[in-house]
């Protein structure tokens, strides 16, 4: 697949042109470009402690941990493993705008996805290889414009393939991050995956407990195009189990048997 560099104004053009089809473009990060946090969260860095949490929306029928969170394993697809209009982690913590995609910058994240998106970003910049994260927490109201935005622009059926209807993401966990490099004019697109930069997620993000929800080829079972750039925390254990498994995410989740 090609792989050179490409702006959404030449992509938009290319697919009003038919010389490519909407599976390429993907996620639904766009309106997400205006993310709201309602109180200033504090900020992960790679020394930072996470703060407690403080508030929590959660009803009773969720699979929540004793501090009312959404349990980190909870399948959440587009037919299942709905989450509450109201569920808002209460631990989300601002990622340090230096990770962000120039014009991303205030990205959220559950305290303890947000410590190891960090080192993540900090051991690929290392290695020589530039990601950023562009796309963190969603509230369910933002999904709504997210999946609308897919909506408008390419109708439903491919909306559904690209984007969560709202209480169905795993943005909304607080625990989920869309990242992208330079070479692909920091867009979320599925060329990502063939860069050294994609390579490079594929290669190391369970390391830092992260796993690729929906793989190449993996649409069948998840529903959703390939998303190189789209990857929850699960934990190193959990990302390290799964990592070897080979298994497809939802899969995964599923045998293990969370609640739900
Ligand atoms: N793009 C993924 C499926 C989401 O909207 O959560
Ligand atoms: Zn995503």
């Amino acid at each position: 697949m090609e792989s050179r560099r490409i702006g959404r104004r030449e992509l938009l053009g290319l697919l009003g042109s038919g010389v490519i089809g909407a599976g390429l473009l993907a996620c639904g990060d766009e309106p997400a470009i205006v993310v709201s946090t309602p109180t200033p969260a504090p900020v992960a860095t790679l020394s930072s402690t996470p703060r407690p949490a403080t508030t929590a929306t959660v009803t009773a029928a969720l699979t929540v941990t004793p501090q009312g969170e959404v349990t980190l394993l909870r399948v959440i697809d587009k037919d299942r493993g709905g989450l509450a209009r109201d569920y808002v982690p209460s631990d989300l913590v601002r990622i340090e705008d230096r990770w962000a995609v120039p014009g991303f910058a205030g990205q959220t994240m559950r305290a303890e996805a947000a410590a190891a998106l960090v080192r993540l970003l900090d051991a690929a910049d290392k290695s020589g290889t530039e990601l950023r994260v562009r796309s963190t927490f969603r509230s369910y109201g933002e999904q709504v414009g997210t999946f609308q935005f897919w909506v408008d622009r390419f109708g439903e059926a491919q909306a559904k393939r690209e984007s969560a209807p709202a209480g169905h993401s795993e943005h909304q966990l607080g625990t989920t991050a869309d990242i992208s490099s330079r070479n692909i004019n920091w867009e979320l697109l599925t060329p990502f995956g063939d860069l050294p930069e994609g390579k490079w997620v594929d290669a190391h993000a369970h390391e830092f407990g992260f796993a690729i929800s929906y793989p190449r080829n993996g649409e069948a079972v998840t529903g959703y195009i390939y998303e190189p750039w789209h990857i929850r925390y699960i934990g190193t254990a959990r990302a390290a189990e799964w990592k070897r498994s080979g298994m497809i995410l939802v899969k995964f989740l599923e045998q293990m048997n969370v609640p739900r």
